[in-house]
């Protein structure tokens, strides 16, 4: 019996009820306890926990290596508003798009924690959805299909979905950002399979690009139906953990001149997709 208790959110995640700060920082069976349900489950939601940045990295700590961002005074911690002090402020409009951190990195990160700090009065939830579940209800002749299928992602694929007419400016600037390519099925170590998919999904390898993105966007429809999703309303002070490699993620929109701010902190992945 696992040593935390949890209860079923919904089409994925599941909410921890008996962890607190206290715990989360000093309890020795916590953090492979919190492991296995993130695999198990895909998201874990801490309600209420209120853990400031102290905490937050600590216990990140205790379950991985936290990734480091530039520009920020703790830099074991993402502050994601759209302030115009942020330095990334301009990039997280791209967060309304079905995304896996870091898709175009060579290792995507394990897991990310994010807590609400400043809520949104309307909107700004985040949806979570299985890429694993989008595998297992592939046909099997669809998985067959599919099972050699290599995607090319790139950062123009991303920044299209908000700046649909780029200058050449633009253009140049995206493509400085090298292209990167993965598979359409990953093989986990574990095992188990999932679609990688998402915003930076440009086209699929050797097929037409209409084709291969009349596919991609097949693929993102149905495993994001919305019975297949979690949609969790933030109030402040909650926490929520999410596998970043079995899902994919994003948030709602919300006035965008309100100052949301929510913390992010990640876990350095250590599976490169393949
Ligand atoms: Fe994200």
């Amino acid at each position: 019996m696992s040593v935390i208790a949890t209860k079923k959110l919904g089409a994925v995640g599941v909410e921890v009820l008996d962890v607190g700060t206290d715990r989360l920082l000093n309890d020795p069976e916590v953090p492979e306890a919190c492991m296995e349900a993130l695999e198990e489950h895909g998201v874990l939601l801490f309600r209420g926990l209120h853990a400031d940045d102290a905490t937050q990295v600590a216990f990140s700590r205790r379950l991985g290596e936290p990734a480091r961002f530039r520009g920020y005074a703790n830099p074991e911690v993402m502050e994601i508003s759209f302030d115009p002090g942020n330095p990334n402020a301009e990039y997280f409009a791209s967060n309304d798009y079905w995304h896996i951190d870091g898709a175009m990195d060579e290792i995507p990160a394990k897991a990310s924690l994010l807590s609400a700090r400043v809520t949104a009065s309307k909107g700004g939830e985040t949806e979570f959805a299985s890429t694993y579940a989008a595998y297992d209800t592939l046909s099997d002749e669809e998985k067959e299909r599919y099972a050699d299928l290599r995607v090319a992602h790139t950062f123009e694929a991303v920044q299209r979905l908000n700046y649909p007419d780029p200058t050449p400016k633009q253009l140049a600037q995206w493509a400085k950002r090298p292209p990167r390519e993965h598979p359409l099925v990953w093989v986990h170590r574990s095992g188990r399979r999932s679609l990688v998919f998402g915003a930076t999904a440009s086209h699929i390898v050797g097929m037409p690009v209409e084709e291969g993105r009349a596919l991609l966007a097949d693929v993102e429809r149905r495993a994001t139906a919305p019975d297949r999703v979690l949609r969790h309303s933030w109030t402040e002070g909650d926490m929520v953990m999410w596998d970043n490699r079995g899902l994919v993620h994003r948030a709602c929109p919300f006035d965008r001149s309100e100052p949301r701010r929510m913390h992010r902190s990640t876990l350095v992945g250590d599976e490169p997709i393949e």
